[in-house]
């Protein structure tokens, strides 16, 4: 009987590392080469370095596969897992080196949508049924030059006076605490909502658990959310953070740019700030300009 050529094959763990990569060799799209050759060179160093072992393997599968299952249109677990490993921000700080001057970014977080009303110049964001104090957020939204950019559209979110977001509180009205605003002739904007609250992202889930496994907090500071956009400019999506918050340095997703941060200012009195307004103290103001570079 012939026996059998015998062929060299991949025993060793070092082989199939190589064997691995050599498989995406023929990849014919080369960043897609790229990523996939460095995503296994990266993921079989880490399970030599951490000497994984099967039942941790397990471990493993089973958390992601309830972190799947936990997503819907009203929950992305996969997201805020990235936001919690630190994924969200590295990817933001590679991807979005935007000239100096111009408003930085940061994380886009799991609770935007899409269909944000339109609202006007100085509207409230605030449904009826909510009782923060009621802050007015106003600025500029210019060009590198500081000319103003008339039209630029500013879409607003923020959790509510108890730190939840509308799609996490069904009590909550429909599209509580959104809006998609236009910065009128002299790039200017207001909007009309309440001082941002610190809240506690989602922890019910597996996100949650890897937290509270590894003696972490689940704590954001204080924050409310704009992407702002306006043709021939690139969009920014970022955060305007309260200056007095105590978790801007131990951020549960680390979005904190020392840029962002601003000051609410509290007024217990009829000033000028309440006649500008038509307000009735006690209330904030928090004033930021944006700044768009150019399309690339
Ligand atoms: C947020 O700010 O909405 C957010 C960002 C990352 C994770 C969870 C929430
Ligand atoms: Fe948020």
């Amino acid at each position: 009987m012939p026996t059998a050529a015998i062929k060299p094959r991949p025993t060793t763990e070092d082989d199939i590392t190589l064997e691995v990569l050599r498989r995406f060799e023929s990849t014919e799209d080369p960043r897609l080469k790229h990523i996939m050759q460095s995503l296994v060179k990266h993921i079989h160093a880490f399970l030599k370095e951490v000497q994984l072992q099967e039942s941790e393997w397990w471990k493993g599968i089973e958390f992601l596969t309830r972190t799947g299952h936990m997503c819907n249109e009203r929950r992305q677990e996969f997201i805020l897992l990235s936001d919690t490993l630190g994924v969200s921000m590295l990817t933001d700080l590679i991807s979005n080196r935007k000239p100096a001057g111009s408003t930085e970014s940061t994380v886009f977080g799991p609770f935007h949508r899409a269909d944000a009303p339109e609202r006007k110049y100085g509207d409230s964001i605030v449904g009826a049924d909510r009782h923060g104090i009621i802050t007015y957020m106003s600025g500029r939204v210019t060009d590198l030059h500081g000319n103003p950019i008339p039209g630029a559209e500013l879409d607003v979110w923020q959790a509510a006076a108890d730190g939840l977001y509308d799609v996490q509180d069904p009590s909550l009205n429909e599209m509580n605490m959104r809006g998609k605003f236009r910065a009128d002739k002299d790039g200017r904007y207001l909007v009309k909502t309440t001082r941002p609250v610190a809240y506690q992202i989602p922890a019910d889930g597996p996100v949650g658990e890897m937290l509270r496994a590894t003696n972490r907090h689940a704590w954001r500071p204080a924050h409310v959310h704009f992407a702002v956009s306006a043709p021939g400019y690139s969009p920014v999506t970022t955060h305007v953070f309260d200056s007095v918050d105590k978790y801007l340095d131990e951020d549960a997703v680390f979005g904190v740019k020392n840029s962002l941060i601003a000051e609410f200012k509290q007024h217990l009195t009829r000033d000028e700030a309440a006649r500008k307004f038509g307000a009735e103290p006690p209330f904030c103001t928090c004033e930021f300009d944006f700044v768009l570079a150019p399309a690339q």
